[in-house]
């Protein structure tokens, strides 16, 4: 059974894609899926009810998408791949990385090809790349790799270690949003004001430094800390919207520790940081449907 994680950035979004660090964890919520030999090529996704051949030229990302997944193998035969979704779509989670992530791990057992879950994740950009236009690469990353990590475009990933695990509690808004369309609208930011967004970069980087250095200390109070500060500049770059700010704001008065949004924002997911177990099932219900806990050891 191939498997994509979904992830969660903890810190940094954004900055990463222009080259700046970023901390993310990947949780156990993914993509499973299963591929074998068929008559034709085909992808079928549950629990949408999608199924798709894969076309270099069409209209839909993902047919493209499967293309290119399957135009990276040499040889093998003609596959069907069924894939089972468990993360909301367009929702910071890393959804469309899992996808990718599981369909070439499934593709990689059933014509018994083997390689590392680094290697995976770099064969997995070439599904993000029809998605994101510019993926930074942090979500194929930690689809596949998982932990706790930071991450710099173009370098290999850091791992951190601390004894402490991290409970995360996600709140999904129900917007959905495009995380190219996003990204876009940050760049054209940093071109028409580029002092500004630089020195929210700068910001944003100062914040993974330190959150770094919570994590490994397992100083949570620090961190949600971090947390609401990161929060704040992504909302001074017009990622937030009504909603995840009064989620955010909910759970923090709920006594979540540090509470923002996550991924590309303009809707989407947001997450909140317990203090411990009893407390993240709390929160879960302070957040509403859809909201799930993640338990996170670095
Ligand atoms: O919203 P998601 O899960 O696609 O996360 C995107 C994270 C960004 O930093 C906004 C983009 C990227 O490629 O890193």
């Amino acid at each position: 059974m191939g498997f994509g994680r979904g992830k969660v950035i903890l810190l940094g979004e954004h900055a990463v894609v222009h080259g700046y660090p970023a901390i993310a964890v990947g949780i156990e919520r993914g993509v499973h899926a299963e591929a074998q030999p068929a008559k034709h090529d085909r992808l079928r996704l549950s629990p949408w009810g999608l199924e798709l051949e894969p076309a270099s030229d069409g209209t839909e990302p993902l047919e493209r998408a499967f293309a290119a997944v399957l135009e990276s193998y040499e040889e093998r035969p003609p596959l069907e791949v069924s894939a089972t979704v468990e993360l909301p779509a367009g929702a910071g989670l890393g959804c469309s990385a899992a996808i990718g992530v599981a369909v070439l791990d499934a593709i990689d057992e059933a014509i018994g090809r083997r390689r590392t879950r680094a290697e995976l994740a770099e064969a997995a950009l070439v599904w993000e790349r029809v998605f994101h236009g510019n993926p930074s690469g942090v979500d194929n990353t930690m689809s596949a790799v998982g932990g706790v990590a930071l991450f710099r475009r173009g370098e290999p990933l850091v791992p951190l270690r601390s004894n402490k695990p991290l409970h995360l509690v996600i709140g999904y808004s129900g917007e959905s949003s495009s995380t190219k369309e996003m990204v876009a609208s940050v760049r054209r930011q940093l071109e028409e004001d580029r002092a500004r967004v630089t020195q929210t970069f700068d910001g944003i980087e100062t914040l993974v430094r330190n959150a770094k250095l919570a994590i490994e200390a397992g100083d949570h109070v620090a961190l949600g800390q971090l947390l609401d500060l990161n929060h704040t500049l992504l909302s001074s770059m017009m990622l937030c919207t009504t909603k995840l700010d009064a989620m955010c704001q909910a759970a923090r008065e709920a006594g979540a520790l540090g509470a923002k949004i996550t991924g590309a924002g303009g809707g989407g997911c947001m997450f909140a940081l317990a203090a411990k177990r009893e407390e993240a099932a709390r929160l879960k219900d302070v957040l509403g449907e859809g909201a799930f806990v993640a338990e996170v050891s670095a």
